[in-house]
This record gives C-alpha cells, sequence and structure tokens, in this order.
C-alpha cells in the first residue's frame, strides 16, 4: 500500500508549554485506509491532526521536530491553502467551519478562495451535496440546520476540494446515537464509492471498530498501541490507557478470563453470540 500519510519522529511543543504535546510519533497511512486515532483526553489527536492539515506550524507556534509528510510533501513547507486539496479537515465543532448565510455558499466558500472558475465551483458544490444526501437544504441558513445536518455540511465543504484524506475529529460528539450510526454509514460510503482515505478521531468505538482498517492509541503524547481493531481492543493495555474499549470486547475479554475460549476478538455482539454458541454441545 503506498504510504499517503507519513510521520517520522515527530515532536511539537506549543509555545507558552513546556511539556510536548506531541512526542516523538511515528506513524504511517496508506492510500484506502479507514484509521481510528483513539486516546484519552489530552493525549496529542488533535495536535497530530493540526499537524497533518498543516495549522501547526502555519497557525499555531512552537517548536517542532522531525517530519510530518501528506502525498509526498512536506506540511511544514507547504501553504495551508495547497494542504487543503489534499486533507480535507472536519472540526469537532462545525460551527467553526461554517461561516456564510446559505449552505450552498458555504460548501463553495474555500472553492471560491481559492480562485475556481464559477461553473467549477458550481459542479463541484452540486455533487457534493449530492453526495451527503443535503441537496434540499442549498438555499437554507446553517444556523436553522440541526448539528447532524451542520455536519453533513461542514464534510460537503471539503468533499468539494477532492481531497484524498478526510479528516474528521471526534464527529459523532454533538450527535445522538442514532444520527451517529448514520455518520458512521456514510463516512463508509464515501471511502467506498470515492476511495478516499479517512482518519477519525472518536471515543465511540463501538460505532467505528467495525468499519476501521486501523486504530492506533495514542497515550501521553505518543503512539502506544497500532494494528488492526480486533488486535488492539483485545489488548489490556486498552483499558489501561483509557480507551473506549466496546461492549463486545471487554465482554469477550471476562469470558476468556474465565476459560472460555471464544477464538479471535470479536468487534460485534453477533461474532460473540456466534462463537458462544460454538460451545454449546
Ligand atoms: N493551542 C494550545 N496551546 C497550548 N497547549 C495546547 C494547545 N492545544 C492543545 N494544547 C495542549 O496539548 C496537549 C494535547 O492536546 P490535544 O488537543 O492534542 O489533545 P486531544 O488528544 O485532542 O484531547 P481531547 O480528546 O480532549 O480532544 C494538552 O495538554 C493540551 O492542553
Ligand atoms: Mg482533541
Amino acid at each position: 500500500m503506498k504510504p499517503l500519510i507519513q510521520v517520522q519522529n515527530y515532536s511539537f511543543t506549543y509555545m507558552g508549554t513546556s511539556r510536548p504535546a506531541a512526542r516523538n510519533v511515528n506513524l504511517e497511512i496508506g492510500e484506502g485506509e479507514i484509521v481510528i486515532l483513539a486516546g484519552p483526553s489530552g493525549c496529542g489527536k488533535s495536535t497530530v491532526l493540526k499537524s497533518l492539515n498543516g495549522l501547526i506550524p502555519h497557525l499555531y507556534s512552537g517548536s517542532r521536530e522531525g517530519t510530518v509528510i501528506v502525498d509526498g510533501h512536506d506540511v511544514a513547507e507547504t501553504q495551508v491553502s495547497e494542504v487543503a486539496k489534499k486533507v480535507g479537515f472536519v472540526f469537532q465543532n462545525p460551527e467553526n467551519q461554517i461561516f456564510m448565510f446559505s449552505v450552498e455558499r458555504d460548501v463553495a466558500f474555500a472553492l471560491e478562495n481559492l480562485g475556481f472558475p464559477r461553473d467549477e465551483i458550481r459542479r463541484r458544490v452540486d455533487w457534493a451535496l449530492d453526495l451527503m444526501g443535503i441537496q434540499r437544504l442549498a438555499r437554507q441558513a446553517p444556523h436553522e440546520l440541526s448539528d447532524g445536518q451542520r455536519q453533513r455540511v461542514a464534510i460537503a465543504g471539503v468533499l468539494a476540494m477532492t481531497p484524498k484524506v478526510l479528516i474528521l475529529d471526534e464527529p459523532t460528539s454533538l450527535l445522538d446515537p442514532l444520527t451517529a450510526r448514520e455518520l458512521v454509514l456514510l463516512v463508509k460510503r464515501l471511502h467506498d464509492e470515492l476511495g478516499i482515505t479517512v482518519l477519525v478521531v472518536e471515543h465511540r468505538l463501538d460505532l467505528l471498530a467495525g468499519i476501521a482498517s486501523r486504530i492506533i492509541v495514542m497515550d501521553r503524547g505518543t503512539v502506544a498501541m497500532d494494528g488492526s481493531p480486533r488486535e488492539v481492543l483485545a489488548r489490556k493495555e486498552a483499558l489501561t490507557i483509557g480507551v473506549g474499549v466496546p461492549t463486545v470486547t471487554r465482554l469477550y475479554g471476562l469470558l476468556t478470563d474465565h476459560g472460555l475460549n471464544l477464538g479471535q476478538a470479536p468487534l460485534r455482539m453477533e461474532e460473540l453470540a456466534e462463537a458462544v454458541n460454538r460451545l454449546v454441545p
């Protein structure tokens, strides 16, 4: 798999602080992967994301070591507007990302700033609204929308730039469980249909583990675990670091601790039920 994101021996300390927020981080993400970045609050997840889209070091100053490369370009040496064409970043609170008076103007915002021709903007905005299923909201004002709808507008805005990587920082934090589930299915569909690489910071691992190819867990500024969701979540460390280990994985842990041989760790309740069922004569 071709690496799309390469973070090498990377450390960053925000100006005015003494402890590095990212500490000797090494990670590599291949084209077409769906990767979850997890770990307790303050462990440095958003700092890593901001280093991938260029907000660090172009907007936040501090001291830096190592390199962050996206699609062959060193992010620190590349203009933020250039990085934005490759990396679509959706903030935790989409209100921080929505500026315009109508949904369609908002989705067009970044394209207009980059000086795309008018008909190209129209085409891309229609495409992105359609993809997100919000064509009917085009003329509405963003402040009239629900959190879930605003989340979709923010994603449409970055998709209109046709980025190679979609980065989502805690996209479900404002959403109810059903809307959150819909968002996860939508992300999966975008990945399948567009071949887009996805990196998502998320605490609700029960929702996302099933669609991810990998989970990277950070702890105190550095990468503590990196592997397939099945493998990483089943490790005892996942509990001690403070990752939101899904109920199904906890249950599996309890049952295997009691001596049941259930085979590989499950990601869905159905899988666990089947494994238990196989033990019943
Ligand atoms: N702009 C900033 N200036 C100074 N320190 C900061 C800044 N942003 C973050 N930090 C510090 O860097 C560390 C890592 O923060 P970061 O936001 O990357 O954590 P996180 O893993 O995203 O946490 P959460 O899950 O709560 O969003 C924390 O100690 C935080 O206080
Ligand atoms: Mg964060």
